[in-house]
């Protein structure tokens, strides 16, 4: 049997399993991915000893996701980013990847928004935010990055190439001119808030959000109710899982079948 998992804490709400064996099931595949919770000191040990024990691929997450580069060979973007959500284990050495940048690249592009030369702004300067960021510079857009800590923003724009750093009282200037607007924070998960004046939306702007639960935003509400088209988180989710079972497989994701297993677990 193939192995796979995810490495985090807590992973028992994770709806990877579920959307991996989505498609174990589509292609018949002998295969399980399981959740597991090392223990922060013991990351490297549990990396080493899922190489051992033949595992073929491991996603990573909270808060592990930083700490993993150094159990790894990173590949150029991860390297840049400086975080790692996926570890293949098909080669020599565990090698490190971001599929959260590739998820997001792919989740505007199944949507056809147009990134090459556009004007996307990126709420949040966070982990989600560092890979977004990177995504949206590498597919040719520039990137006005806002977030609470400015200088975090600032920072981060350094890192990346055609990217500006603010604070979030610039958003309303930002989104006049924008045509993608991407919120990489956690704010709409706990309570109906959105950390976009609603009054800044517009048509002709493109609104994806990476908060999935719950689906329907404050955000992507507010987005719709000013005739922009929205994006919800599931879609980030979905095709971060995509492209790294690609990685591991060598095979194209069903994705269709990966899609309607992870929306029937979201509301
Ligand atoms: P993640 O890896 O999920 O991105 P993170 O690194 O803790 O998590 O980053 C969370 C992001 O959400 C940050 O951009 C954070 O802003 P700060 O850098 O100022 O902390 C943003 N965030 C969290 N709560 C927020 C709030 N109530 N209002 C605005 N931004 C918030």
């Amino acid at each position: 049997m193939q192995v796979y998992g995810l490495l985090g804490n807590p992973v028992g709400h994770s709806l990877s399993p579920r959307i991996h064996h989505a498609a174990y099931r589509e292609f018949g595949m002998d295969a399980c991915y399981a959740t597991f919770e090392p223990e922060p000191s013991e990351l490297g040990t549990a990396i080493e000893g899922a190489r051992a024990l033949g595992v073929r691929g491991l996603n990573v997450t909270i808060p592990f996701k930083q700490d993993a580069i150094s159990f790894v060979e990173l590949d150029e973007l991860a390297d840049r980013i400086g975080a790692v959500n996926t570890i293949d284990f098909g080669g020599d050495r565990p090698t490190g990847h971001n599929t959260d940048a590739v998820g997001a690249r792919r989740a505007l592009e199944r949507h056809d928004v147009a990134l090459d030369g556009a004007r996307a702004v990126l709420v949040g300067a966070g982990g989600a935010g560092r890979a977004v960021a990177f995504a949206l510079s590498d597919a040719g857009a520039t990137v006005s990055i806002a977030n609470r800590t400015e200088e975090r923003a600032e920072e981060l724009a350094t890192a990346v190439p055609n990217a500006t750093g603010h604070g979030l009282s610039a958003l309303n200037d930002l989104l006049a001119n924008a045509n993608v607007l991407v919120n990489a924070t956690s704010v709409g998960m706990e309570g109906d808030e959105s950390p976009v004046p609603a009054d800044a939306l517009h048509r002709g702007l493109t609104v994806m959000d990476i908060v999935y639960q719950p689906l329907e935003t404050r955000l992507l509400r507010d987005a719709a109710a000013a005739d922009a088209t929205t994006i919800d988180g599931a879609w980030m989710l979905l095709y971060q899982a995509v492209a790294a079972f690609e990685r591991w497989t060598g095979q194209e994701a069903p994705v269709e079948v990966m899609n309607d297993v992870l929306r029937s677990e979201l509301t």
